[in-house]
């Protein structure tokens, strides 16, 4: 698909907005006591998250003809919220690394990460209060609806985990719930905040959906497959604990003999030992999962755009362009 930008141009934004999102989000969470629920809020906000979901939101307003600047706010309550998943998730899979930097729960514990991820829960939607295009009740419902979906979305993952006969249609539901969701939801966020109509709001959500599922797919192909260090995640992960992920799931249909006996044998025993996962990636590379799953990557990516055709605004352009950037990410 042609793009009336360039991808310069796009990232020249991305960079521009990304300054002006950490700018805002320092100043979030200045109290100093207790120091166990304000700092963890502060410091997984200082990590080196990639601001893409609060971009979105920008983007969305600009995209419905109106400006960044009327959907900051909004923007940084969806990057709030998201926050609060990630120090959860990391409870939740037993993750010891995020951005590089050992998680909440290992630099503080446990229950200083439950408790903090939740006052991030009101104070996202202190944010999205501050909107001041009026229509609060639709944030509100926005919040609340992608909250609900991203617990359900958490829920199935864990579900997933210990179930054995999970189908690639049972991955995707998944995904959409607990990632797809608050994509769709930033933009449609932002798309409030920018007073877009009905009809712009929805193609919002509907290029939300696709570039979330892709999202996700990435994300498990970057788990496994990133370069040393750069997901600032533990590699593996997800294998360790037996995630049903798009890779695991449609290599157990693509390999043989050994190979796909070592997969079983972690579906079988809910997770791999950490000396098993550069096995697997080799695994992976063997059957030809990877190809495929860049594939689907680039076609739900690819399907997304047309959603967006409909909109006035050239910030519908600067959506389409990240998307692309977003397909090809390394980190
Ligand atoms: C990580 O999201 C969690 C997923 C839904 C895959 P991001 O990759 O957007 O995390 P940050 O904000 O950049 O750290
Ligand atoms: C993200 O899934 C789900 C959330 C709702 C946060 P992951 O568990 O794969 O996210 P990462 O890889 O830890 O960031
Ligand atoms: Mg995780
Ligand atoms: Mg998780
Ligand atoms: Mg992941």
């Amino acid at each position: 698909m042609m793009l009336q930008i360039t991808q310069e141009q796009v990232n020249t934004r991305y960079r521009a907005y990304h300054t002006k999102i950490n700018e805002a989000l320092a100043n979030c969470f200045p109290k100093a006591s207790p120091a166990t629920l304000y700092g963890p809020a502060r410091y997984i906000l200082e990590g080196k998250g990639k601001r893409i979901r609060p971009f979105l939101s920008l983007l969305a307003a600009e995209a419905v003809g109106s400006t960044a600047d009327n959907a900051l706010s909004v923007a940084l309550g969806i990057e709030v919220l998201h926050n609060f998943t990630l120090m959860h998730d990391d409870i939740m899979d037993q993750a010891d690394l995020r951005h590089g930097r050992p998680t909440v729960h290992k630099q503080w514990d446990v229950n200083s990460a439950i408790l903090s991820g939740d006052m991030m829960i009101a104070y996202a939607y202190e944010l999205a209060l501050k909107a001041g295009c009026g229509r609060h009740k639709e944030l509100i419902h926005i919040f609340n609806d992608a909250n609900i979906t991203v617990c359900e979305g958490q829920a199935l993952d864990m579900e997933l985990e210990t179930r054995k006969n999970v189908s690639i249609a049972d991955y995707l539901d998944m995904i959409s719930k607990k990632t797809g969701r608050l994509i769709s939801a930033a933009l449609e966020a932002g798309g409030v905040a920018g007073n877009g109509t009905p009809e712009q709001i929805a193609a919002l959500v509907t290029f939300g959906e696709k570039i979330g599922r892709a999202f996700q797919i990435q994300d498990d192909y970057l788990d496994i497959m990133a370069e040393d260090g750069k997901s600032g995640k533990i590699a593996g992960g997800d294998i360790i604990n037996a995630k049903k992920t798009f890779l695991l799931l449609r290599s157990l249909e693509l390999a043989t003999g050994k190979d796909r006996q070592l997969l079983q044998s972690i579906v079988d025993n809910n997770g791999a030992t950490p000396d098993q996962v550069s096995v697997v990636r080799e695994v992976y590379e063997r059957c030809g999962v990877l190809e495929e799953t860049r594939q689907r990557i680039n076609s739900d990516t690819e399907a997304a755009l047309s959603a967006l055709d409909t909109l006035p605004g050239e910030g519908r352009e600067y959506l389409k362009g990240f998307a692309c950037i977003l397909m090809k990410r390394d980190f």
